[in-house]
């Protein structure tokens, strides 16, 4: 689907979207074309339940005195409130409604909300990024599709008074879409196709972007002593990968941003072997490396203003001749070692590894971690917040408001030396599990920390919104990309104003 803008001139073809707010008020092109069709608008909200709340529509089909084939009147909500991610929400909707519908054609009119502290160029922009981020597919293996399901609609004119202002607030959430986009495709993607290997060449090709991607192979990591990434990766013929992906767009000399990313392309448990039920999500387990490699890509596309690194481990977990056994002792980067006792508790090993190479190369001002680490944080929280854990309440505030802002919210879970014991092992520094079924992702970021060397860190557990069942305007059920979006925002907010 091609999006467009232009000024606003009313169609003469394909559908017409245009908005009214809380109470029935239509907007200005609202009320022209009501007047077209005769009334015919004001009738129908008369008769129906339609009040002008987000999310309600009216549709009239071959409206005289007016050349579309249909127009569409979608409601916005109570003016005053109406925000970016309102709009975001309505491009997504009316995509939803016209992806296959037989049109070929729309144009959103999105006109100035009485009211409302958004400006239309930014409302323009944010209808058209919420269009796309809600007409994703991952067709990719369907040969069969059937026709009425195909995706019809190939143009989306987004209307707006000052269409020049309009397409110049959109070009960097068109970069954001992109990031979002690659890393949806990544999360889609089965794990016969993106294995390590295949993933890191993946990540080569956004070199195209300006990005820096260095790829290090087992040989290295066995160099620099990753016993605890290594030791996940030796039960699979597939070699593990490390993928460090830069972009430097701010102040030369600034340390940079770092963002640190689980990447377990398949994940069966190893030897502590997971039951079959359900087994295929486990392709997903490489989330927070597609979070990572996304962001980095959304980044670069938009040149922000900062210098950021990703890292990411890339590693196959399976149980073979050659896997590791519960109650092995690994030896890490850092010289911690880690008794093994559970070997499907198998994300935390890679990013000790990973987490404790970031600090020592780059010694970020920050280090942010994405990982599909615990069932644990899906028993507290759902699938509507991820899990944030902190060594830095700014940092952890900072993070929270932007996932606010940007719909990928956050609850803050406790690390505090409390929770010390939880991870003590008997015969080694640490061990992989915590205190039985106490406080599961708790223990999962507190084995995290021991190897941020105290830097200012942040770890996000997104095990329970990074795949979605069901839709929402924005983001289609499967891969959700949860994570892009909140720390684009939180490097424009930190670095960029
Ligand atoms: N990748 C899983 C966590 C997960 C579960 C992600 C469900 C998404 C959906 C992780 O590697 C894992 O298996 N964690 C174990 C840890 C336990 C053995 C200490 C878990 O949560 O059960
Ligand atoms: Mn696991
Ligand atoms: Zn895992």
């Amino acid at each position: 689907m091609k999006i467009v803008f232009a000024e606003i001139a009313l169609p003469r073809s394909g559908t017409l979207v245009v908005t009214a707010t809380a109470d029935r008020t239509l907007t200005r092109t609202a009320a022209g074309v009501d007047k077209r069709v005769d009334g015919a608008l004001t009738r129908a909200m008369g008769r129906g339940r339609f009040k002008g709340g987000a999310g309600e529509f009216i549709e009239l089909r071959e409206p005289k005195g007016i050349g579309v084939n249909r127009v569409l009147l979608a409601g916005l909500g109570t003016a005053e409130e109406v925000d970016a991610r309102d709009l975001q929400d309505l491009g997504g909707r009316v995509v939803a409604r016209l992806a296959t519908s037989g049109e070929t054609e729309a144009a959103l009119c999105v006109d100035v909300i009485k009211g409302s502290k958004l400006g239309t160029a930014e409302a323009a922009a944010n209808a058209a990024f919420g269009a796309r981020l809600g007409g994703y597919r991952f067709d990719r293996y369907r040969t069969k599709e059937k026709p009425e399901d195909r995706p019809t609609l190939k143009t989306l004119k987004v209307l707006v008074k000052g269409a020049t202002a309009a397409r110049s607030a959109h070009r960097s959430l068109d970069k954001v879409a992109d990031g979002v986009f690659i890393t949806r495709d990544l999360v889609s993607e089965p794990a016969n196709v993106l294995y390590p290997i295949s993933f890191a060449k993946r990540a080569r090709e956004l070199a195209r972007l300006g990005l820096k991607v260095e790829v290090l192979n087992r040989a290295r990591m066995e160099k620099l002593g990753m016993g605890a990434l290594l030791g996940v990766a030796q039960g699979s013929v597939n070699e593990p990968q490390l993928v460090v992906m830069r972009w430097n767009g701010g102040r030369a000399g600034q340390n940079p941003a770092a963002f640190i990313g689980k990447g377990v392309t398949f994940d069966t448990g190893g030897i502590s072997i997971k039951p079959s039920g359900g087994m295929e999500d486990m392709k997903w387990d490489m989330g927070g490396a597609g979070v990572v490699t996304g962001l980095l890509a959304a980044l670069a596309g938009r040149k922000a203003k900062v210098n950021a690194v990703g890292i990411i481990g890339l590693v196959e977990n399976m149980p073979s001749g050659a896997a590791q056994r519960p109650g092995d002792v690994v030896r890490t980067m850092s010289g911690q070692t880690i008794e093994v006792i559970n070997t499907d508790a198998e994300g935390r090993l890679v990013l000790a590894d990973v987490l404790w190479y970031t600090q020592n190369r780059f010694k970020p001002e920050a280090m942010i971690d994405l990982a599909t680490l615990t069932g644990a944080i899906i028993v507290a929280l759902g699938h509507q917040h991820a899990g944030l854990f902190s060594n830095d309440d700014d940092l952890a505030d900072q993070l929270t408001a932007a996932g606010k802002s940007e719909g990928e919210r956050l609850w803050r879970m406790p690390v505090d030396s409390s929770y010390d014991d939880d991870i003590k092992s008997r015969i080694a520094d640490m061990h992989n599990v915590g205190a039985g079924r106490s406080a599961g992702a708790t223990a999962g970021a507190k084995l995290l920390e021991q190897f941020v060397n105290k830097r200012p860190w942040a770890h996000l557990d997104i095990a329970g919104v990074t795949w979605s069942k069901k839709d929402t305007p924005t983001v289609p059920k499967g891969g959700t990309a949860f994570g892009v979006r909140l720390l684009d925002r939180w490097v424009a907010n930190r670095y960029e104003r």
